[in-house]
């Protein structure tokens, strides 16, 4: 292969930047993380916390969590969250904290998505809670919306790739419509290509 081998290091796929909800000790707690996904064809998140984090110690406590999408505008809170350690600094009242009726979950008003996530599954990895939520509630602003869809623009998510953030220029492409040009040519049985799903 003609490329350079570098070092082994996960941070490099650009990821929504998200804020983490969560009540310990009777307190809302937000935490900043990148390490969050998608999982399966079913409504379940992954998020991986380290196994010290303050609000580790609250989702363990409540068995939910919240996922708040912050606009690449709340940059500087976000970035806060995540430098910060509910331990010793209360970060309860940096965001205006919302309550639904699914569980005592805070959730950040000011962020365009929230989704209210209930804990089915945990694993441990190198030091870090792996929790895999799946999903009772998902919230988003009504100006985040186009013909009641939510339109990523809007939203205008904060994107993180390696020690840099990003926002979202402008779309490239439709999922599953991009490829029908090049599938029309090159379709090759399945049996011929054991590569393929
Ligand atoms: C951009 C960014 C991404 C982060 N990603 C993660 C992550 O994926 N997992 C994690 O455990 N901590 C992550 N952190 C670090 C935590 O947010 C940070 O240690 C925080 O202070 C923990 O807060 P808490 O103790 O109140 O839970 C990230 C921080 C930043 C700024």
């Amino acid at each position: 292969m003609n490329k350079i081998a570098v070092k082994n290091y996960p941070m490099v796929n650009p990821t929504p930047v998200v804020i983490i909800g969560a009540m310990v000790n009777g307190q809302a707690n937000y935490t900043t993380i990148g390490a969050f996904g998608v999982v399966c064809m079913e409504p379940v998140f992954y998020i991986s916390l380290k196994s010290t984090h303050h609000s580790t110690m609250g989702i363990k406590e409540s068995g939910y969590f919240s996922i708040n999408l912050p606009s690449a505008d709340m940059v500087q809170k976000t970035d806060y969250a995540g430098m910060v350690s509910g331990k010793s600094t209360n970060k309860s009242s940096l965001f205006t904290t919302v309550f639904e009726e699914q569980g005592e979950v805070p959730l950040i008003e000011e962020a365009p998505m929230n989704y209210i996530c209930k804990v089915i599954q945990t694993t441990t990895v190198h030091g870090f809670e792996v929790f895999f939520g799946e999903i009772v509630s998902t919230y988003a602003k009504e100006e985040c919306l186009t013909e009641g869809t939510i339109d990523p623009l809007k939203v205008n998510p904060l994107l993180l790739m390696g020690m840099q953030y990003y926002n979202l220029k402008q779309p490239v492409g439709g999922v599953f419509k991009e490829g029908l040009a090049l599938k029309k040519n090159l379709d090759i049985p399945d049996t011929a290509n054991p590569h393929l799903m």
